[in-house]
């Protein structure tokens, strides 16, 4: 409940003080803000300034009428302001102060009161700058800036939810932690940087010829100690008052330039760009996890819309981006291989890139992307690191499925996290086989990730007949077998995409494959080999179904993988009566090739063969399409593994279709589609990468413009996707909001 606080005291009217005073007053979060400072001058400038409302001389009455009191004094001074203050305290008035160390504010609070007064509620506003005094009172300084509130056991819950809007109304995001944790956290992401800066400053000015340094000093160097103009006395009281702390961290700074010393000292390329390569990627991806979103945004939080027009035929060459299947996987196994494995074509998008994170995180060095070009200095089968902390896929589905795999015969533990979306996708399909084989994995409710793998454990071959035709549990016990006892032998439902058998085999690995069944011998290393990732079908698809039902059009899709396990959706428009044909074969690193030649014909309904399903299975958002763009009726069945997708696709395909006008039904398994007239509509993408692209190539011939909302999650596996339609000839733009 959200009441008008009557007095709020301000004791120190510095910068932090006199901004809070100055956004409380804007906001009029109270009645009165009222401001103490032992110099009178700045209590003066203060109210000049229009800063505060009142000027209190005498802590006597302001101290006894305060609802709240602030102390925005420097910590050392805590206990003395808590001693003035403590005989005028009302029961009902409550403590809060803005010092950045923590534990030494609650050693004054004891020694004043005797324990910490329940309505005493510590915290720290994470905010700053290297001006100071009173004039330089900000009233933005906390917009979008964190408070850290550090209350007790006992502390009582209702003035720590009044000091939390306090904070929240001068714009600030309010967190809670324990005092030990804030004093360590701040250490490491603080207190440490001011003190590099000030010792890197001082270092370089007791240097002689030292004027020249800073004359010639470029923007790295002014970057980095821009810090050290901060308040010495406020810095040199945080170094006394969060000493033990800062010690630590100080030493693992020290051990961690020693090594990135010796490397140099060595010329060890491979350490030093393992430490650069990790520092690069890890600022962006520790943001990612923490706010739970797809890894990489390239998109800046912007809302991205699809805007589609009908318009004139396709026609010309395109290429799309390297497959993303294969991408994860070269990572994934020239991470374990002997040597250096070059890749060429790798897929830049979020979700491989989740995958080059997650082995940078566990220590692999990993050069590039770079237009396509990736270099992994393997570590072979045993050298994996264990990471610092949970490895977070974001939307990637395939890597925490193989990760789990790999990472169950570690001799590690580690946590497997990913988005919203991904923490809704099944996981114990793969948990429950890799159970058997006798790892410690657990996933979270509903068998959703988190996944929470113990290592060390021993794991046995199995004989495992997979219940769901799932080239992604197949890969992840292919990855165990690799380290388990004796043989794996997996046997599956129906056909699946071998890619993972057939880079296995690139990189000198025996398996053997017969009647879908696939079996893995333990104890063989894998061998460094060059890779060229081929075009992905996949994405392929979306502009195969477009040329296909836009009347004239006449596309080649060049070097593009046509693996059996992926090519179904070709036999399935050609069903349809698509005009598709392969050209210019070749193979690249094991996977067939080819360039895919689609010139518009009409195509008919058709009763789609289940034995089609699992090799067109992520093609189906676009087959939809092209079953909607048909004559007659298009009948699926055995389909149900669509709705553990990114999204749902059965419902996300079924609603968006229906409101562009078509006629479509869904009974059980059985899904029937009228082909029709395509309407113009607002459509939901679920947040589902197919599904944006799939309703774009619907609004190709539609009648009149199509809208397709959060169109975001495109850049997980086609980032340019806009680009390479529009050169293709598609009517397409984004907004972005
Ligand atoms: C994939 C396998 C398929 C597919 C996914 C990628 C792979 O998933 O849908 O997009 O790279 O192994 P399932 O194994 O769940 O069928």
């Amino acid at each position: 409940m959200s009441f008008m606080v009557n007095r709020v005291l301000i004791i120190g009217l510095g910068l932090i003080g006199g901004s809070l005073a100055k956004a409380l007053k804007n906001k009029r979060f109270a009645r009165v803000i009222a401001g103490y400072d032992r110099n009178s001058d700045d209590l003066q400038q203060g109210l000049d300034l229009e800063i505060i409302d009142e000027a209190v001389s005498d802590l006597t009455t302001a101290v006894s009428t305060a609802d709240i009191i602030v102390l925005a004094v420097p910590v050392k001074a805590t206990e003395a302001v808590l001693s003035a203050i403590k005989p005028y305290l009302n029961v009902n008035t409550v403590i809060t102060d803005a010092g950045s160390t923590k534990a030494n504010v609650i050693q004054a609070a004891q020694k004043v009161f005797g324990s910490v007064p329940v309505n005493f509620i510590p915290g720290h506003p994470i905010a700053g700058s290297e001006k100071s005094g009173v004039a330089s009172s900000d009233e933005k300084l906390f917009v979008k800036h964190k408070v850290i509130l550090t209350p007790l056991a006992e502390s009582n819950k209702s003035a720590t939810r009044l000091i939390a809007r306090m904070w929240q109304s001068t714009g600030a995001e309010v967190l809670q932690m324990g005092v030990e944790r804030h004093d360590e956290v701040l250490a490491a992401t603080s207190h440490l940087p001011h003190i590099l800066a000030f010792s890197l400053v001082d270092t370089l000015a007791k240097e002689q010829d030292s004027t020249d340094i800073f004359r010639y000093a470029a923007g790295g160097f002014r970057d980095f100690t821009r810090i050290a103009a901060s308040d010495p006395t406020m810095w040199h009281d945080v170094c006394i008052a969060n000493k033990q702390e800062l010690i630590n961290q100080i030493d693992n700074f020290t051990d961690g330039l020693a090594v990135l010393r010796q490397a140099i000292v060595t010329s060890d390329s491979q350490s030093m760009l393992g430490i650069f390569t990790r520092a690069k990627s890890a600022r962006e991806h520790f943001n990612k996890m923490l706010s739970g979103t797809a890894y990489s945004q390239t998109h800046n939080n912007l809302h991205v819309t699809f805007h589609v027009r009908a318009g004139s035929a396709l026609h010309g060459r395109i290429r799309v981006p390297g497959d993303k299947s294969i991408s994860h996987r070269a990572v994934m196994l020239g991470a374990l291989a002997e040597g250096v494995t070059n890749i060429s074509g790798f897929l830049e998008s979020e979700d491989s890139m989740a995958t080059v994170q997650a082995f940078r995180d566990m220590g692999v060095v990993i050069e590039g992307p770079h237009q396509g070009k990736v270099k992994i200095y393997g570590v072979g089968l045993h050298g994996l690191y264990s990471p610092p902390g949970p490895l977070y896929l974001g939307n990637a589905g395939t890597s925490l499925r193989l990760l789990s795999g790999l990472l169950a015969a570690q001799a590690f533990d580690c946590v497997l996290l990913g988005d919203k979306s991904l923490s809704r996708r099944p996981m114990e399909r793969m948990a429950e086989p890799l159970r058997k084989m006798g790892a410690s994995i657990e996933t979270a409710t509903d068998g959703f990730a988190p996944v929470v793998i113990k290592g060390g454990q021993t794991l046995m071959g199995i004989d495992y007949q997979m219940p769901v035709a799932s080239a992604q549990v197949k890969s992840g016990l292919l990855l165990a077998g690799l380290y388990a006892r004796g043989t794996t032998c997996i046997k599956q439902p129906a056909m699946t995409r071998d890619h993972t058998e057939r880079m296995l085999r690139s990189f000198g690995v025996e398996l053997n494959t017969h009647n879908g069944e696939v079996s893995i011998a333990s104890g063989q290393i894998l061998t460094a080999t060059d890779l060229e990732i081929p075009a992905d079908i996949s994405s392929a698809a979306f502009f195969i179904v477009a040329a296909a039902i836009i009347p004239d059009s006449d596309l080649i899709i060049e070097q593009v993988g046509v693996n059996p396990g992926r090519a179904g959706v070709l036999q399935i428009l050609q069903l349809m009566g698509a005009d598709v044909t392969l050209e210019n074969h070749t193979q690249r690193s094991g996977e067939p090739v080819a360039d895919i030649h689609v010139r518009y014909a009409p195509l008919t309904g058709i009763t789609i063969p289940e034995a089609l399903v699992s090799v067109a299975i992520d093609e189906f958002p676009a087959i939809f399409v092209a079953a909607a763009a048909a004559k007659g009726t298009t009948c699926l069945s055995g389909v149900g593994e669509l709705r553990y997708k990114e999204s749902d696709r059965i419902q996300a395909m079924t609603e968006g279709l229906t409101r562009m006008g078509i006629d479509i039904t869904v009974n059980g398994d059985v899904i029937l589609i009228k082909g029709g007239e395509l309407q113009g509509a607002k459509i939901c993408s679920f947040n589902d990468h197919r599904i944006a692209m799939a309703f774009a190539i619907a609004g190709t011939i539609a009648t009149s413009e199509v809208m397709i909302e959060d169109c975001n999650y495109v850049a997980t596996s086609f980032p340019d996707f806009i680009e390479v339609a529009q050169k293709a000839g598609i009517r397409i733009h984004k907004e972005e909001t």
